[in-house]
């Protein structure tokens, strides 16, 4: 049998750092308020002149050299943001000029938070079908673009970031590693809990869209909250239970860094610790589709990421669009 293999991990951070106490000075909040209700501390501003792909190619880049391979091995890369280098083309194939990739296939996958766990859910299905032998999956997002920074509410939250992975295939006779499943869902009845509004065939940009406001995050932030926690945790048991497993094999949860109190709740509902999740929301914010690979990469840097392990990943973003990945490493 053939199994998908993470063959290396890599993540990019911009070194602007916006802590809480900078953004008392922008709207009305606290440091205590944003700490107590979100976790977060800090979070990451790409520097003005880089873009999404500058970031994202870094990351690849260093998931190739983790992985033991050269860019020009990959033959496909699958890039998650909603927030690309501009509308066309995809990022991904600016992402594979910046790192000197070859001739292969190269696209973008749009389901915000959850854009990384379906890009492993697709990069899985190419490798084991042999459709792709190396396959360079990304969660990258310049939320810093897209945010309205007079609003509280949302511009507290967010951060700028870039994750990524190399898969490739494995032959295993007896206890399979890798990618033991995926779980890809949406609900498109909630897409206008969480969007933004300008800037495609909706509201295509004008002077008009722009003094509206149209084209930064707009967020109802308690049904996201409470639809996070329930769908979250429900995917997490879809994959426990999938894979003929109870929580207490679940070693490492990295979960979609999003509040603090999200994560918690899902702990709470699988009845798993706290102290099997990785958390690095309080540096970085949320930072969509980049916080899972870049939470894993650090994990990985740190250790805590040990052969046999099972590894739970998990997101829900916009759309809702919402996912769980169980891993073997
Ligand atoms: C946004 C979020 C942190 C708000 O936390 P909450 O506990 O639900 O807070 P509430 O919505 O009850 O707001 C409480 C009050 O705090 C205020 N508030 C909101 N943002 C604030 C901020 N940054 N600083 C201070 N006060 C703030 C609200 O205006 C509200 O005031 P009011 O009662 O006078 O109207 C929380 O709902 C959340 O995390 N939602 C999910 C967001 C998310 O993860 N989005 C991305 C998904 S991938």
């Amino acid at each position: 049998m053939i199994a998908t293999r993470i063959l290396g991990t890599g993540s990019a951070t911009p070194g602007a750092v916006l802590t809480n106490h900078d953004l008392e000075k922008m709207v009305n909040t606290s440091d205590a308020w944003i700490r107590e209700r979100t976790g977060i501390e800090n979070r990451r501003i790409l520097e003005p002149g880089r873009v999404t792909s500058d970031v994202a190619a870094e990351a690849g880049a260093k998931a190739c050299t983790a992985a033991g391979i050269s860019p020009s091995e990959i033959d496909c890369i699958i890039l998650g943001t909603v927030t690309p280098d501009m509308p066309m083309p995809a990022t991904a194939t600016i992402v594979q000029q910046k790192l000197g990739a070859p001739v292969g296939a190269a696209f973008d996958l749009s389901a915000a938070c959850a854009g990384f766990i379906y890009g492993l859910g697709i990069g899985d299905a190419f490798v084991r079908q042999g459709v792709f032998k190396r396959v360079l999956v990304i969660g990258v997002e310049i939320l810093s673009r897209v945010l309205d920074w007079k609003d509280r509410n949302t511009c507290v939250l967010f951060g700028d970031a870039a994750g990524a992975v190399v898969l490739g295939p494995e032959r295993w006779e007896v206890k399979p590693r890798g990618i033991l499943s995926t779980h890809m869902l949406a609900d498109g009845t909630q897409w206008e809990q969480l969007y933004i509004p300008g800037g495609g065939s909706k509201h295509p940009t004008t002077s008009a869209t722009v003094a509206e406001n149209l084209h930064v995050v707009k967020m109802n932030g308690k049904a996201v909250f409470a639809h996070a926690v329930r769908n979250i945790a429900s995917a997490c048991q879809t994959a426990i239970d999938a894979n003929g497993l109870r929580a207490e094999d679940v070693d490492l949860v990295v979960a979609h860094q999003a509040n603090l109190r999200i994560v918690e709740g899902v702990a709470q509902r699988c009845n798993l610790p706290m102290s099997k999740f990785y958390i690095n929301i309080q540096k970085y914010g949320n930072t969509s589709s980049a916080s899972i690979p870049v939470a894993l990469d650090e994990a990985v840097r740190e250790g805590r990421v040990k052969e046999g392990m099972n590894i739970l990943f998990c997101a829900l973003g916009a759309g809702f669009s919402w996912g769980s990945t169980l891993y073997r490493w």
